[in-house]
């Protein structure tokens, strides 16, 4: 049965580039083909994984009668940069709630929030956690009485409608593994919010594809991102009950959070300058830099043995790397890191 796939709006600049990174698999690789789903050529402000999703949810959105989008992150939340781009892209409205202190310099993603023109209000860690159902009802009911119509974007565009984006995407991995004589992959995404996971999960079922998906997760633990792709992969279900019928196993590589959210390593931050002077490649510390990292360490562990091909989705995140960086020492720029 074909997959019926509901409307979006094309906003992402796909198909985007698979990359063979040379030096890096000689490098790292121990026989393995290392290469790069370029999602972070997407868009150049609205860069990343996050397009990808919001090309559903916005098409929902306006299909919907919706003229506002309220979404929530930290306070230098890519999801959120991309939301209020792409709003301000469609002529819809964007309020941002954002987990942690205003920052004295408006900088980063934060920035390009205000340059998109999103209404935006800061709370505290603390209080964020305690409040943010609550919060987005109130907001909700704030755009209703002023005879507006508010829909809600969970953390990370992450449920059933944005499961899409990366369902899709798969059809686009499928052409890109045909072309580089790939038959048999392991397919590695940061995971944040289970969003791209949950996507990748489903597409590589659906379009069957020879892969296994892996999410190494930047917060929390294994536990809720199995639980997470179980609820987001039950919302789509439920949404969408004519999708066929699926048997996934979802897989975290849990190990790689560090310090915790948006806290990285010294070796992180080496290996993000490392790879820059290697392959021209840049991550961020909060998502790809840790995810890469964690690929590595499973690749040395002998993880993705059975499989000649290893494709890391890059799921942007640049403007989360200038807020940062203080974090590379001076030892990050020389060779003596290789
Ligand atoms: C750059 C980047 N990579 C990866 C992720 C993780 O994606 P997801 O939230 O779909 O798990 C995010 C967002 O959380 C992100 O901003």
């Amino acid at each position: 049965m074909a997959l019926v796939y509901p409307r979006k709006i094309d906003l992402a600049h796909t198909p985007t580039p698979l990359q063979y990174l040379e030096r890096a698999s000689r490098q790292w690789g121990r026989g393995h083909r290392l290469w790069v789903k370029r999602d972070d050529l997407t868009g150049c402000t609205l860069s990343g994984n996050k397009v990808r999703k919001l090309e559903f949810i916005a098409a929902h959105a306006i299909d919907n009668g919706y003229d506002t989008l309220i979404t929530c992150g930290g306070v230098q939340s890519n999801h959120c940069r991309a939301t209020a781009l792409v709003g301000a892209q469609l002529g819809l409205g964007v309020h941002l709630l954002l987990r942690g202190e205003e920052p004295a310099d408006r900088e980063g993603n934060l920035l390009l929030d205000q340059l998109a023109g999103a209404a935006i209000n800061c709370y505290s860690s603390e209080y964020f956690v305690k409040n943010i159902n609550t919060l987005f009802s109130q907001w909700q009911a704030h755009y209703a009485d002023r005879g507006r119509k508010a829909m809600l974007v969970p953390t990370g565009g992450s449920d059933g409608i944005g499961a899409w984006g990366y369902i899709a995407a798969c059809e686009e991995l499928a052409a890109d593994f045909r072309s580089a004589g790939i038959e048999q992959a392991h397919i590695v995404t940061a995971t944040g919010s289970g969003g791209t996971q949950t996507g990748l999960t489903l597409g590589v079922a659906l379009h069957q594809l020879p892969a296994t998906v892996w999410g190494i997760n930047v917060c929390d633990n294994a536990q809720y991102f199995l639980a997470k792709v179980a609820s987001d992969t039950a919302d789509w279900r439920r949404q969408y009950p004519d999708a066929p019928e699926l048997d996934i196993e979802p897989r975290v590589l849990d190990g790689y959070v560090g310090q915790g959210y948006a806290i990285a390593s010294e070796e992180v931050f080496a290996l993000i300058a490392q790879l820059g002077r290697l392959e021209g490649l840049v991550l961020d510390p909060v998502y790809t830099g840790k995810a890469f990292a964690g690929m590595l360490a499973e690749i040395a562990a002998g993880r993705f043995q059975g499989a000649r091909d290893i494709v890391f989705i890059h799921t942007g995140g640049v403007f989360g790397l200038f807020p940062q960086r203080a974090g590379f020492s001076r030892t990050a720029f020389t060779e003596e890191n290789s």
